[in-house]
């Protein structure tokens, strides 16, 4: 079997033009548009453009996006004073603060600032526990999109074998109860999981989300499997890859994201859908 690829960045536009049409809906009903403010501290290469990616993204789609930025050397207490105000200006729907943060802030301390109904990015506990409860809420974004491509490639959950490599709050955890919640049986394994190969030539659904460059062989994917690549990673020679050997496995799998192109794009267009959300949920429908 030759493995169809589950092309990421134009499911990623489809859901942009869907939320697109959406916000114009919203804009007729409000008078104003979801608002997504996105806070970046320091210079860190990768999160700057992230976060313009997201700002960016936000304005296409006719929202009204704006990043606010501090300096490396700014204090616990001034982050915490610029989340505090967007948390309470009645204009902002969603925020998102880009993780990782300067060392010396306590990470924690300022997520825990964003109230859950602004939370974009499904960290807060109070939405960690409605997921897991079943129970809508706003859900992480990566997560979210992993859902979506299963969904594009008309992959069936109820009662597949769905195994999950990686159990972080970001991604693992919540893409577990995903899978759950639509009637998969599902496994979550990580880097301590006794005999994974094994473990993972049993996912009629694997989810590879470890961040190891290439570490699931194509001898571990089981013949006609759906497999969601996480992973965003460099090899030694500067090439990004995923936690999959993608090549190796196309010749078992019968649908594969690629790296770049698979899951990175769907983030950014679920982080919109979530504003949206966000933004409903606070007016009341
Ligand atoms: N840094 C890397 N990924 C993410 C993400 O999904 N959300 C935030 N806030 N920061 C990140």
């Amino acid at each position: 079997m030759t493995a169809q690829l589950l092309d990421g960045k134009a499911i990623a536009q489809k859901v942009r033009d869907e939320v697109r049409l959406d916000v114009a809906r919203f804009v007729a009903q409000h008078g104003r548009a979801p608002g997504l403010d996105v806070v970046l501290v320091g210079e860190d290469p990768a999160s700057q453009v992230y976060t313009r990616n997201k700002e960016k993204a936000s304005i296409e789609v006719g929202m009204r996006g704006r990043l606010h930025r501090l300096p490396a050397d700014a204090t616990e207490e001034a982050v915490l004073d610029l989340v505090n105000g967007l948390a309470d200006d009645d204009e902002v729907d969603g925020i998102l603060v880009q993780l990782p943060l300067p060392k010396g802030i306590n990470e924690q301390r300022v997520l825990d600032a964003v109230p859950a109904s602004k939370d974009v990015d499904g960290f807060h506990p109070l939405n960690a526990g409605l997921l897991s409860a079943g129970r809508p809420g706003l859900v992480p974004c990566t997560p979210r999109g992993c859902m979506r491509l299963l969904a594009e490639a008309g992959t069936k959950l109820q009662g597949a074998r769905a195994v999950v490599v990686g159990r972080s709050n970001i991604v693992g955890k919540p893409i577990a109860q995903l899978l759950l919640a639509q009637h998969a049986t599902v496994t979550i394994a990580h880097s301590r999981t006794r005999d994974l190969a094994a473990v993972c030539r049993e996912a009629d659904v694997l989810i590879a989300a470890v961040g190891k460059a290439k570490m699931i062989q194509g001898d571990w994917v089981k013949e006609g499997a759906t497999v969601i690549d996480v992973g965003i990673n460099r090899t030694p020679e500067g090439k990004l890859c995923g936690d999959v050997d993608t090549a190796a496995a196309m010749d078992r799998a019968a649908w594969i994201t690629p790296v770049p192109g698979g899951v990175g794009p769907m983030t950014i267009a679920c982080l919109l859908e979530n504003t949206l959300l966000a933004a409903r949920a606070r007016l009341g429908n």
